[in-house]
């Protein structure tokens, strides 16, 4: 199986990341669109018109799958994108609901949906969490969790005071967080600890595996995986991030 991520930037390393720990594919083709991110403050036919760009990158490459990684590209293209597709496009939202209906059954949890401001306002979560009966729900675009990640800054007072600027009002500890951004598993562990470890925190990436495990037949597994990694602009920038957060040599 070869499979295309796509991201508006270099945080959908983060979903190609848990692709690698299953072993699923024997070649990831990455595009980040560098040069435009972020998506996530841009308004839906902005985000459209740039999705189905990527897409034509995309039929550059024989591809059987492409993941959108990128929530907000998720949030507002996907049906765009299917439509011009000749594989199959998997966004992250639905796996991200279904995740999140698996590791929290009880349709009254109190549920936390952070994510940028677009994917906020789309309600593409609170839509299909709607639908399996959840309701206690609440969202929050921590949007400047997106340029403390990219500046590395995964602990210490700057991003202390992100969350606490962001989370101090809460009145009470959520049962489960969807960490709805590509760039948010970074500072996962911040976010686990500010709530003493109490919140079930709902990947992407974990969220696509367990969904493409169920969905598809994964019966062989890849010890060596073929990665590709292009960029709108910087691609260098792209693959230096790349070794670093999937640890590569
Ligand atoms: N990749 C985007 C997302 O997951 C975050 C960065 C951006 O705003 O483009 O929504």
């Amino acid at each position: 199986m070869r499979v295309g991520v796509f991201d508006s930037g270099v945080g959908g390393l983060s979903v190609v990341k848990s692709l690698l720990e299953h072993k699923l594919f024997e070649e990831i083709i990455y595009f980040g669109d560098t040069a435009r991110v972020p998506y996530g403050v841009k308004d839906q036919n902005t985000i459209i018109r740039y999705s189905l760009e990527a897409l034509e990158f995309f039929k550059n490459f024989e591809i059987d799958l492409l993941i959108t990684a990128c929530n907000t590209v998720s949030a507002y293209a996907l049906d765009e994108m299917r439509e011009q597709s000749h594989c199959d496009v998997i966004g992250v939202v639905d796996p991200g609901v279904l995740a999140l209906k698996n590791a929290i059954p009880n349709i009254d949890a109190n549920i936390l949906i952070l994510g940028t401001k677009a994917t906020v306002k789309s309600g593409a979560y609170e839509k299909g969490l709607h639908e399996l009966g959840y309701n206690n729900l609440s969202a929050i675009a921590t949007s400047l969790l997106v340029p403390i990640v990219e500046e590395g800054l995964y602990e210490g007072e700057v991003l202390q005071s992100t969350l606490n600027h962001y989370f101090a009002h809460l009145e009470k500890t959520p049962d489960a967080i969807i960490l709805g951004c590509t760039h948010f598993p970074l500072v996962a562990t911040a976010i686990d600890n500010y709530f003493d470890g109490k919140s079930s925190l709902i990947h992407s990436g974990e969220a696509i595996v367990e969904y493409l495990e169920s969905h598809y037949d994964f019966t062989k597994r890849f010890e060596e995986t073929s990665l590709k990694f292009f960029a709108s602009e910087n691609p260098e920038g792209l693959r230096r991030v790349a070794k670093e957060w999937l640890n590569l040599a």
